[in-house]
């Protein structure tokens, strides 16, 4: 059956993981080309041969996404096996806890400023020119919740999703001339293992799917979602 996503090339940050695995495999099922980074490229190949379609075009990338020589060099790689970049779908990030902020030593506010907000801008950077040589592009951020409605002990992830629902912004409005587009998604809890297993005693019917995320990031994909840019959706599930 044919799709709208044959043959676009998408690009997925943290395509290991509980999220990106779910976007990486939707993307791959429409028939997309889809290049997964991660950090290790044995664990990125087996989420390729045991989770997505068998006979999907897809490439594991290893990269370091806080090193921007290595982001530069991956999306050159990605551009030398596909073609070019059509979706960049940052699905990378992290959280920690922590203490009060008069207790927060430096390496755990750039731990989640890098991790989370760094990362976005590099991969951003390294991406826009091929999307504004092929005028045409989608960019999906991972924000959160978290970015709009803060909590006590997570000063840096909250202002590290933050700075990535700004940051998604910026660049939407850097080019919004040039058909394309930029959203970024809020997630509340998502239902992973680690989560189950952080909080056994939640409702985790109450939490997010990564499949229903995996959904709105294939929306804003879309042709449906041309004229939806520089937007930050929350995507709460019922909790
Ligand atoms: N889980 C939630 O409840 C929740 C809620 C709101 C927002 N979010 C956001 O949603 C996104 C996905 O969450 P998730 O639960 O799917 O996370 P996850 O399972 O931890 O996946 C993140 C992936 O990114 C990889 N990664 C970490 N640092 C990297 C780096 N420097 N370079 C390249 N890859 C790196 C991780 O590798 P390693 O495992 O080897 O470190 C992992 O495979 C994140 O941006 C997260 O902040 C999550």
């Amino acid at each position: 059956m044919s799709s709208e996503f044959d043959n676009k090339v998408a690009v997925v940050t943290g395509a290991a993981g509980n999220l990106g695995r779910a976007v990486a495999r939707a993307f791959a099922e429409r028939g997309a080309r889809v290049a997964l980074l991660d950090l290790s490229e044995p664990v990125i190949q087996a989420v390729i041969d045991e989770q997505l379609p068998a006979g999907a075009e897809t490439q594991a990338f290893a990269v370091d996404l806080l090193k921007p020589e290595s982001v530069s060099a991956t999306l050159q790689a990605v551009i030398d096996r596909f073609g070019r970049i059509d979706i960049l779908a940052n699905i990378a990030g992290g959280f920690t806890m922590g203490p009060l902020i008069q207790d927060t030593e430096d390496r755990d506010w750039d731990f989640m400023m890098n991790l989370n907000a760094r990362s976005v801008f590099y991969t951003c950077r390294a991406a826009l020119p091929s999307m504004l040589e092929n005028g045409w592009g989608r960019i999906i951020n991972v924000s959160a919740r978290a970015a709009l409605q803060a909590k006590g002990r997570m000063g840096p992830y909250c202002a590290s999703k933050a700075a990535v629902k700004t940051l998604t912004k910026s660049i939407a409005a850097e080019t919004k001339f040039d058909d394309i587009t930029v959203n970024c998604i809020l997630p509340g809890t998502i239902d992973t293992p680690q989560n189950r297993e952080a909080m056994p005693d939640a409702d985790h019917s109450q939490w997010v799917p990564p499949e229903a995320l995996a959904d709105v990031v294939l929306f804003l994909a879309s042709d449906a979602a041309r004229c939806v840019t520089g937007a930050a959706i929350p995507v709460y599930g019922k909790s």
